[in-house]
C-alpha cells in the first residue's frame, strides 16, 4: 500500500516582490519531483483562514518564471494577527490534510510563520521583500529587481536632468530601511542619500547639491528613502527656496519598484530557496527560514530572524559621498 504523499501548502504574504513566482514554481516542481503534493493558498494568511486552497501541478506554474507579482496573490491580513485567526488557519490546514507550510514574504509574514510554528505547525519561511530588511539572509527575493528598476529610472532621469541642468530628488521605498536608497545612490551616482538609519539636515543636502553645481556638474541626484527624517515634499520646497544653482524636480518612484520581470539573479535565488524549503519540510526541518549566507542557502531559526534587526552596512553610505566628486 502506498503511503499518503506529504502535502505542502504555499502562500505569499505582505508586499509582493519580483521573484515570488519563480519561487512558487520551484516549490511546486521540486515538491512533485520528491513525490509530495503542493497546494497553493490564495491571498496569503487571509486565504489560509478562509480555506482558499487549490492543488498545483507542474503545468499550473508554467510561464510564471518571468512574471513579477505573485500568481497566488497576497494580502496584509489583520485577522491572522489575532489568536482566533491563527487557530482557524490551523484548523483549515488540519481539515485539508496539509502536512507543512511554506511562507514567502517579509518580516511581518515571517513573524506569522513563527506564530504557527509555536503552535505545532511545520513551517518554513522564505524571505521575499524589496526592502532587504530581513535578518539571516544577505539578500531577499526581489531586492535585485527593485534595485535595477531604480537604477533604470535614474538613468533615464539623468538624460533629462543633464539636458536641462537640473537636480532631481528621487524617493525610493524601503519602509524603515535605507538599503535600497544607499545601493541606488552608489549604482546611480547620487550626490547624497537620505536614509532612516542616520539623520542629515536640509542644509547638508543643499550644500551637496550646490557643491556639485560649482564643480561643473550638469546634473545632481538626491535619493531620499521614504523613511528618512525629511519628507520629500518638504525637502523639495526647501531646495527651491535656497539658491543651490540647479532647479529641482521631484520623482517618487513608488510601487513601480515592486513590479516587473524578475532579474536573472532573483530567479536563481528564488529557485534555490524554493527547493531548499521543500527539502527542509520533507526532511523534518521546521521553524526555519532559508537564508543566503556566503554562497550557500542555509536554514536560520525563525525565532532569530524575527527577533533580530538587520542593519545596513554604513560603509556603503560613506561610499556615496566618496564617489560623488
Ligand atoms: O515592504 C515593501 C513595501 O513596498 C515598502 O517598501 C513600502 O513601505 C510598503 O511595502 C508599501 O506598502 P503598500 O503596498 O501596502 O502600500
Amino acid at each position: 500500500m502506498n503511503a499518503k504523499p506529504y502535502t505542502i501548502g504555499v502562500l505569499t504574504s505582505g508586499g509582493d516582490s519580483p521573484g515570488m513566482n519563480p519561487c512558487i514554481r520551484a516549490i511546486v516542481r521540486a515538491g512533485l519531483a520528491r513525490n509530495a503534493r503542493v497546494v497553493g493558498i490564495g491571498n496569503g494568511y487571509e486565504g489560509l483562514i478562509n480555506g482558499e486552497f487549490r492543488p498545483l501541478g507542474a503545468r499550473d506554474v508554467g510561464g510564471i518564471l518571468l512574471r513579477g507579482g505573485t500568481m497566488l496573490q497576497t494580502r496584509r491580513s489583520q485577522a491572522f494577527r489575532e489568536p482566533r485567526g491563527q487557530r482557524e488557519a490551523i484548523r483549515r490546514m488540519n481539515e485539508y490534510g496539509m502536512d507543512g507550510l511554506i511562507v514567502i514574504g517579509g518580516d511581518g509574514s515571517l513573524a506569522g510563520a513563527l506564530a504557527l510554528h509555536k503552535q505545532g505547525v511545520n513551517v518554513v519561511g522564505i524571505p521575499g521583500s524589496i526592502d532587504n530588511d530581513i535578518w539571516g539572509t544577505n539578500i531577499s527575493i526581489g531586492v535585485d529587481t527593485a534595485m535595477n528598476t531604480i537604477m533604470d529610472a535614474v538613468d533615464k532621469l539623468r538624460d533629462t536632468a543633464s539636458s536641462h541642468g537640473r537636480a532631481f530628488l528621487v524617493e525610493t521605498m524601503g519602509r524603515g530601511s535605507g538599503y535600497l536608497a544607499v545601493m541606488a545612490g552608489i549604482v546611480s551616482g547620487a550626490e547624497i542619500v537620505l536614509i532612516p538609519e542616520t539623520d542629515v539636515t536640509i542644509q547638508d543636502v543643499a550644500n551637496a547639491v550646490e557643491s556639485a553645481y560649482k564643480r561643473g556638474k550638469t546634473h545632481a541626484f538626491i535619493i531620499n528613502a521614504e523613511g528618512s527624517n525629511i519628507k520629500t515634499t518638504e525637502l523639495a520646497g526647501a531646495l527651491e527656496d535656497l539658491d543651490v544653482g540647479f532647479r529641482t524636480r521631484v520623482t517618487i518612484l513608488g510601487h513601480i519598484q515592486r513590479g516587473g520581470s524578475p532579474t536573472a539573479y532573483d530567479r536563481l535565488l528564488a529557485s534555490r530557496m524554493g527547493i531548499k524549503a521543500v527539502d527542509a519540510l520533507l526532511n523534518g526541518t521546521t521553524g526555519v527560514m532559508t537564508g543566503l549566507q556566503g554562497r550557500g542557502i542555509e536554514y536560520v531559526p525563525l525565532e532569530e530572524v524575527v527577533d533580530t534587526r538587520r542593519e545596513i552596512n554604513m560603509e556603503y553610505f560613506e561610499m556615496v559621498s566618496l564617489l560623488a566628486r
